[in-house]
């Protein structure tokens, strides 16, 4: 075996001595786990306009969008999008993966300083390291900490001309809680930063018609203060794609520059034509964000009451905290039996090991309280174990 190999080996044992071995199983029992928060992903409507889109269009795009990639449908939802959301323009990449990772890769260099709470996703820190970028962490949630390390970069002289960006998510996604939105737009004013908004994880539930956490807590000029918003098409739109929401400008920019978009063939064109569909159903599908809301109040205050550790969360995303990696698994597994999918999220996607509970407006009351006696079943019965 070559050096390459037993290392590789070694790495994969180290994992498993660990219980951070992971696997992809197969999808079986209620959606616990999924980000489909709408069940959109299985709407019979949506299904039928994919269908009709994929006779009307070539199945697969053929080619990067500036080349033969492009067509008509991936404006037309571009525009719709846009609208929806109060931005100028807005620009559909591969995932919300490639979206954050591009972007920021586009917009900065050595030169520039990212602000970035701990705790954003994986795209958004990948995009940093790729940049090349100067990365100042913030305690997660911590703005008083942002600012100063804001105040902190403004005190060097040599430091003045160089770019500054903060960026976080509207609801993360590990945790379900959110930042101060307002204070957050307020010092992007107060030190002429960048801001870059991931509302991946709060379109669809929160804001009005579902338009994402900034609507939900902030005036139409603070939203328009955003330089870029990234949305995906991944969650609570039931497809793929991730979606850069900015000026006309700031789309023209990364149109001839963001490398992920330019050398990449584009997604297939039915999935835009779908797009448009889900999206007029989201913006109709209140009395579900009623329901998803409301189940996620039951689940949380049920979790409180029986004593589970309940992270802090404001949302559908509910994280149970575990003492180990390993009663993690545990937990997840006994409910997998009783065709519960709920999932165990470990090191190094979270620095604490949990369950990460994420609803979805098709799960029924019945479903939260079947959880709850499960999970307190499992707690009771292998109490010993632990
Ligand atoms: C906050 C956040 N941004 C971006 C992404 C990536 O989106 P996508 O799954 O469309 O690649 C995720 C994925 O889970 C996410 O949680």
């Amino acid at each position: 075996m070559s050096d390459h190999w037993k290392q590789i080996e070694k790495e994969m044992e180290s994992i498993r001595a660990k219980n951070l071995y992971r696997q992809c199983k197969v999808t079986t029992g209620i959606d616990f786990c999924s980000n489909d928060y709408l069940g959109l992903s299985k709407h019979p409507e949506l299904a039928l306009a994919f269908k009709n889109a994929l006779e009307n269009e070539t199945v697969g795009s053929t080619a990067a969008r500036l080349v033969r990639g492009h067509r008509q449908i991936m404006e037309d939802w571009e525009n719709e999008f846009s609208l929806f959301v109060s931005s100028e323009a807005s620009l559909t990449v591969a995932n919300g993966f490639v979206a954050n990772f591009g972007l920021i890769d586009t917009i900065s260099d050595s030169r520039t300083m990212i602000f970035t709470d701990r705790l954003n996703h994986a795209s958004i820190l990948d995009g940093i390291r790729i940049s090349g970028a100067i990365k100042k962490y913030y305690n997660h949630l911590d703005l008083d900490h942002l600012e100063e390390q804001l105040e902190r970069a403004i005190v060097g002289e040599d430091t003045k001309s160089k770019k500054k960006i903060i960026v976080s998510e509207s609801l993360f996604s590990m945790d379900g809680d959110k930042p101060n939105l307002q204070r957050l737009v307020a010092l992007k004013k107060k030190y002429n930063t960048v801001l870059v908004l991931d509302e991946a994880h709060s379109f669809g539930v929160f804001g009005e018609k579902g338009r994402g956490m900034a609507f939900a807590d902030l005036s139409r000029e603070e939203i328009e203060s955003i330089d870029y918003r990234i949305y995906t098409l991944g969650k609570s739109l039931g497809l793929e794609g991730g979606i850069i929401a900015t000026t006309k400008l700031g789309r023209d920019h990364l149109v001839n520059r963001m490398r992920s978009f330019i050398f990449s063939t584009a997604s297939m064109p039915a999935i835009y034509a779908a797009a448009i569909k889900s999206l007029s159903l989201l913006r109709n599908m209140g009395q579900e964000r009623i329901h998803l809301l409301h189940i996620a109040d039951i689940l949380r205050m049920g979790l409180v009451e029986h004593g589970f550790a309940v992270a802090p969360t404001i949302s559908h995303i509910i994280p149970i905290l575990m003492d180990s990696e390993e009663q993690a698994l545990y937990y997840s597994a006994e409910l997998q039996k009783e065709g519960l999918d709920v999932r165990a999220i470990r090191p190094p996607t979270v620095p604490t090991p949990r369950l990460r509970v994420s609803l979805n407006a098709t799960i029924q009351e019945s479903d939260i309280r079947n959880l709850l006696a499960n999970l307190i079943r499992i707690r009771e019965g292998k109490k010993a174990n632990f």
